[in-house]
């Protein structure tokens, strides 16, 4: 039986030598596309989901900090740093522990959800919660990597792209050919970057000019950003992003500009979801899909129905939407009602007949 070797050793023809030298793998990427019966229902379209969750650190970012520390390690780095919601944290602490590599990752003090935190400690990073949001944390990152010596991993890195745009092709593998229409969640706009890049590489343009094309043609990509944090929907940054979905909670993303391109040559939009949209896209994927993920990876879920409602869904568009990390980062949501109480588990005596009787059986 064929066993995934990670997206470097994958799709070695298609990545830059230099993240090939000495590399820092966990075996990411080769995650499932799900076809969605319930969105495709509720769309008209054929729905498929990409479930990025199931990646060793359980969001897709594994995917950019393999090639990242890889080329990192080959450069002989001793430390990396990074800027974090949270997910790129976790993955940069995973994969600089396995290269013996020091990490430090600045974090938004106090919005960061509990499973990421605990990650990024469990893999030995030296966390530091600073007194602003992510924003803040970016620059300071920035400004760190340039006057010490240790390595930025936050998505500006080009070698995070590198690795990241494996997911499209890991689509067009899956389906024989790029889907109509690609949904996903907007924050720091690196990973709608790279699927762009990827897209188009696996068309035969840019980079993938020299190789066979796989893809006949690249999808419009949809890019939906929380209302409370959507600068890029309203054109200039937002000083005090505010969502429940922590992980996308960016006021001035730093690859703004490429995400506008992503958008604007694949024919695309990049629109905003309230966070009660993001509840309840949420709970679509949980209860009718069977995948649980994190509230911010269903911002692409909601931007997806809140369009088909309008009507802006083509019928029997073929659409993947990329589900960006587990539900288990950030499990809380799950325990709210649509009318936002908690949930109560129901209590019984550990008898048959009342187990029963609870289960409506009897
Ligand atoms: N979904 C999840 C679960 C994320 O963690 C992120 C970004 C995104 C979507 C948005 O991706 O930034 O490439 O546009 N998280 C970063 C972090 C910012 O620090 O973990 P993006």
């Amino acid at each position: 039986a064929h066993q995934w070797r990670g997206v470097i050793a994958e799709y070695a023809d298609r990545l830059p030598a230099h993240v090939q030298q000495r590399v820092v793998t966990l075996g990411e990427g080769g995650t499932p596309l799900v076809p969605a019966p319930a969105l495709s229902a509720l769309t008209g379209a054929d729905v498929h989901v990409k479930v990025e969750g199931m990646n060793p650190t359980a969001s897709f970012k594994d995917r950019g900090m393999t090639t990242a520390i890889s080329a990192a390690a080959a450069r002989g780095a001793k430390a990396v740093v990074c800027a974090s919601t949270g997910n790129t944290s976790a993955s940069a602490a995973a994969y600089a522990t396995r290269a013996g590599m020091v990490c430090a990752v600045l974090v938004p003090d106090g919005k960061i959800a509990m499973g990421k935190l605990s990650q990024a400690i469990a893999h030995g990073a030296r966390l530091l919660q600073v007194d602003g949001n992510f924003d803040d944390c970016l620059i300071a990152a920035r400004k760190l990597a340039e006057a010490y010596p240790v390595e930025l991993v936050n998505s500006v890195n080009p070698d995070r792209i590198e690795g990241q745009k494996t997911a499209a092709f890991e689509v067009v593998d899956a389906l024989g050919d790029a889907p109509d229409i690609h949904c996903l969640p907007v924050g720091n706009a690196g990973n709608i970057t790279a699927y762009w890049k990827g897209y188009r590489e696996y068309a035969g343009l840019d980079a993938g000019a020299g190789l066979p094309a796989v893809a006949t043609r690249t999808p419009a990509v949809w890019g939906f950003q929380a209302a409370g944090a959507a600068p890029i929907v309203l054109g200039y940054p937002v000083d005090d992003p505010e969502t429940i979905a922590t992980a996308i909670r960016i006021g001035n993303p730093a690859s703004w500009q490429q995400a506008e391109e992503a958008r604007d040559v694949s024919g695309g939009v990049i629109e905003s979801v309230t966070d009660e949209q993001i509840l309840a896209a949420h709970r679509v994927l949980s209860a009718e899909v069977g995948v649980f993920v994190e509230p911010a990876s269903a911002a692409g879920v909601a931007g997806l129905l809140a369009r088909a409602e309008r009507g802006l869904v083509p019928a029997g568009a073929r659409i993947v939407v990329t589900v960006t990390g587990h539900g288990l980062k950030d499990p809380q949501w799950a325990l709210r009602t649509a009318d936002g109480s908690e949930v109560q588990p129901v209590r019984v005596t550990a008898d048959v007949v009342s187990i029963a009787d609870a289960l409506g059986l009897a």
